[in-house]
């Protein structure tokens, strides 16, 4: 049976590895370092065995040897913006916490692949890269496939199309300069700027690029956790499964798109050994010039850590 350990358990950690269990991808260590948590958590999801059905286990910790030799490490411990905070201020406190984490990980599940969905999450998916010393195609970051997720949900309800017949593509930082590609995202095959005039799309655009703030504003006291989550697990199964499949994901570029040594929302093909390739779309002027944007804004904050 696989082995996939998720560090924190709050809401994403937590729903994470519920649906790890119950697609019965997985046996789950869930980690966190409030003593009970993790644990409490893993006797309430094993008590739901008999009735979900699912075969595959849990387990809950503080202690990183039970995470040893693990498959995938899906990373989402860290603070939460709260109010007061600015976005350095959460960037170095959650530098720390993902920079100990990393330390672990890299002790006890050395051939692990590593999935970061720590916020700032571009900035922590190359920190990570550099703290582990793994290589760049052990370390992805989840942001793509919820942001694209989020997008194909709007369009389905403007469009009244199912979702799922949506193929929605969104590049660039988890961060609101965010680049949904309406050329690439497809409504049963057809490109969503012959079906949805330009006007509505724009602002279906920029409602997906606040898709997570929308959502902490709603809630007040905390962000998003159903789509994280699912968006997380879409990874660990494509990986898992050894699928090919290609997915919106945060990978460290080194040429593709014309950057370097940084990290970003591209799409690329999962195998079980993680990034297999990184897919080069061909871009519009405008297209390029929005990912050069969001790519300097994830440089200018790495550019704020001390690795
Ligand atoms: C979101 C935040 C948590 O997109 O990054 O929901």
């Amino acid at each position: 049976m696989n082995k996939v350990t998720v560090i924190g358990a709050g809401f994403v950690g937590a729903t994470a590895a519920q649906r790890i269990l119950e697609k019965e991808l997985a046996d789950v260590v869930l980690l966190d370092v409030v003593e009970g948590l993790a644990q409490g958590k893993a006797l309430d999801m094993m008590q739901s065995t008999s009735v979900e059905g699912f075969t595959t286990n849990i387990v809950g910790t503080t202690n990183y040897a039970d995470t040893k030799k693990s498959d995938i490490v899906v990373i989402t411990a860290g603070l939460a913006r709260k109010p007061g905070m600015t976005r350095d201020d959460l960037q170095a406190k959650n530098a720390e916490i993902v920079g100990g984490i990393v330390s672990e990980v890299v002790r006890y599940s050395p051939e692990s692949i590593i999935i970061v969905v720590t916020n700032p999450l571009d900035v922590m998916t190359y920190m990570t890269l550099k703290k582990s010393g793994f290589p760049a195609s052990r370390v992805i970051g989840m942001a793509g496939v919820l942001d694209s997720a989020r997008y194909a949900y709007f369009l389905s309800v403007e469009t009244k199309v199912p979702a799922n017949e949506i193929q929605a593509m969104v590049l660039g930082g988890h961060g609101d300069l965010m680049v949904p590609l309406p050329k690439y995202t497809l409504i049963k095959g057809k490109p969503v700027t012959e079906i949805i005039p330009a006007e509505k799309l724009n602002a279906i655009n920029v409602r997906t690029q606040n898709g997570g703030v929308e959502i902490v504003n709603l809630l007040k006291t905390g962000s998003a956790y159903y789509a994280p989550s699912s968006s997380a697990v879409a990874m660990v199964e494509a990986i898992l499964k050894d699928s090919g499949k290609v997915l919106p994901c945060c990978a460290y570029l080194s040429g593709e798109y014309g950057f370097q040594n940084v990290y970003c929302g591209v799409p690329v093909r999962l195998t079980r050994n993680g990034v297999d390739k990184v897919i080069e779309l061909q871009l519009t002027p405008e297209e390029k010039e929005a990912l050069k944007r969001s790519v300097a804004q994830v440089t200018e904050q790495v550019g704020k850590l001390k690795i």
